[in-house]
């Protein structure tokens, strides 16, 4: 608490050089997805070809499932279980980014693979892509906000496609969406690029700004226009804020630039899709989940004191308490007094702790920068270049989509139940 001043301002100046970095590797990698997209495109048409109807397999949800009454899903500990984690393997699921698949791009060790979540009142139920399909047939399901969340969007499609015939499932790339269709259950799995969630000139999935950022704090229509149709709604946004203490943005005339401290950009920017919720989402059919920040291991003076390294050589998570300085309970707290106030019901992902425990779990030097994979030099450089912002898959995300995947087989449920 002492330091809390120098440190914070250690944070944001780090958090600039790992964003730039970041930031440029979103673009490269979308230009290079919208090519791969031309090519499928073929793909997909001869698959129409040997089209064939399918019979879903059966399944059988009972009223019982999903969250124990009053359990806290987000309290726990992570449990190593080599048996039943992954989830799914890295090389069997066809639509992972290079980004990602840490083992292919030769990370040594794989524990971080096979840890389990497990929270301390109750069992989050046992994940069943069949189930998954089942429950979001005829929906659509679209996560919404910056490259963290197209890692939950990544892990979500890997943990249901495998489930699915070759033929009947397709992954489209129109930025700034991504779509993942399964056709024989009517559902789609969607990702849409919103870095802010309102409107900023970093919207423009392959030729969005990185240095320089400027976000309308008081626009959401244009976005919300393609959210508006979905079911299901997932919301992220953090990361993107803590580029400098302040922000430059419009609020009401377009033409007035200022600089805004970055909280109170944030504040007026929830404020914004908090309106737009309340007129735009019915809650009776459409359910709205909002993602808390996901943490970041930049320096390892914060678990291993009088470290100088970064989140690079971690193989085991954090045991004991632990919260990093740069997860801002500040922007938490904003979140939570905007989603009290909504008459909508969103549920919180409170993902933040038990993320904060994965320093194992980043991309580090095993994944790719510019559209391209590090080169030999820069693997041998993890303090200049360890991504430890974002996650390989298989790991930490999926277990955000495990929670997800509870809450939503509990609503599917209960549902059967008030059915009956
Ligand atoms: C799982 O881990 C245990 C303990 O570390 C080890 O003895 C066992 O060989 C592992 N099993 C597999 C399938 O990797
Ligand atoms: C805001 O924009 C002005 C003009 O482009 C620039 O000089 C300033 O550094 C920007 N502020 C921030 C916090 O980025
Ligand atoms: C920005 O917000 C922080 C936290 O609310 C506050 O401590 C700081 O004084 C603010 N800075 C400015 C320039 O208003
Ligand atoms: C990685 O960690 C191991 C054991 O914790 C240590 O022996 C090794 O020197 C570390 N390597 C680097 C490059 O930091
Ligand atoms: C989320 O969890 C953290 C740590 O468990 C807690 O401090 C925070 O208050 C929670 N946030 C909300 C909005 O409930
Ligand atoms: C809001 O959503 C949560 C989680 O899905 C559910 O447990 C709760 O009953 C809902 N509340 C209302 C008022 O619909």
């Amino acid at each position: 608490m002492v330091s809390k001043l120098s440190s914070d301002r250690r944070i944001h100046s780090i958090f600039t050089v790992a964003l730039t970095s970041l930031l440029i590797l979103g673009t490269a990698r979308l230009v290079f997805d919208y090519l791969k997209h031309s090519q499928s495109q073929f793909l997909r048409q001869l698959s129409t070809l040997a089209w064939e109807e399918h019979k879903l397999p059966l399944v059988n949800i009972s009223r019982e499932e999903g969250i124990e009454e009053g359990c806290n899903l987000f309290e726990g500990k992570w449990v190593f279980d080599n048996e039943s984690y992954p989830l799914y393997k890295e090389e069997s699921c066809p639509y992972l980014v290079k980004q990602v698949t840490c083992q292919k791009n030769g990370r040594p060790d794989s524990l971080y693979q096979h840890w389990r979540w497990q929270p301390s009142a109750c069992k989050i139920p046992r994940f069943d892509a069949v189930k998954l399909l089942h429950v979001l047939k005829g929906k659509r399901l679209m996560f919404v906000g910056d490259s963290i969340q197209r890692t939950q969007f990544d892990s979500l499609v890997c943990l249901v496609q495998s489930e699915i015939p070759e033929g009947r499932k397709s992954l489209q790339r129109i930025p700034p969406r991504k779509i993942f269709k399964a056709k024989d259950y009517d559902l789609s799995i969607e990702y849409y690029w919103a870095p802010f969630i309102v409107e900023s000139i970093s919207d423009h999935a392959t030729k969005h700004t990185v240095l320089k950022r400027m976000v309308r704090l008081d626009s959401a229509a244009k976005h919300g226009r393609q959210w508006k149709e979905a079911d299901i709604l997932v919301f992220e946004s953090y990361v993107w804020w803590m580029y400098k203490p302040l922000i430059n943005a419009t609020y009401g005339s377009p033409d007035r630039i200022k600089e805004y401290n970055v909280t109170t950009a944030y504040r007026l920017a929830l404020q914004t899709w908090a309106n737009w919720l309340e007129s735009n989402i019915n809650p009776l059919t459409q359910k709205v989940f909002f993602l808390s920040m996901s943490p970041t291991h930049l320096w390892n003076w914060e678990w291993k004191p009088g470290g100088d390294g970064n989140c690079f050589n971690e193989s085991y998570p954090i045991e004991g308490s632990y919260w990093g300085t740069g997860s801002s309970l500040e922007i938490m707290g904003i979140v939570r007094d905007v989603l009290q106030r909504l008459k909508t019901n969103v549920t919180f992902l409170n993902i933040t702790q038990l993320s904060e425990y994965r320093k194992d779990g980043h991309t580090t030097v095993y994944t790719e920068r510019k559209g391209k994979l590090l080169t030999k030099e820069q693997k041998a450089d993890p303090k200049n270049f360890a991504d430890c912002i974002h996650w390989c898959l298989p790991g930490v995300p999926d277990a955000w989509n495990e929670i997800l995947y509870a809450y939503l087989l509990h609503d599917y449920a209960h549902s059967l139940a008030v059915e009956e």
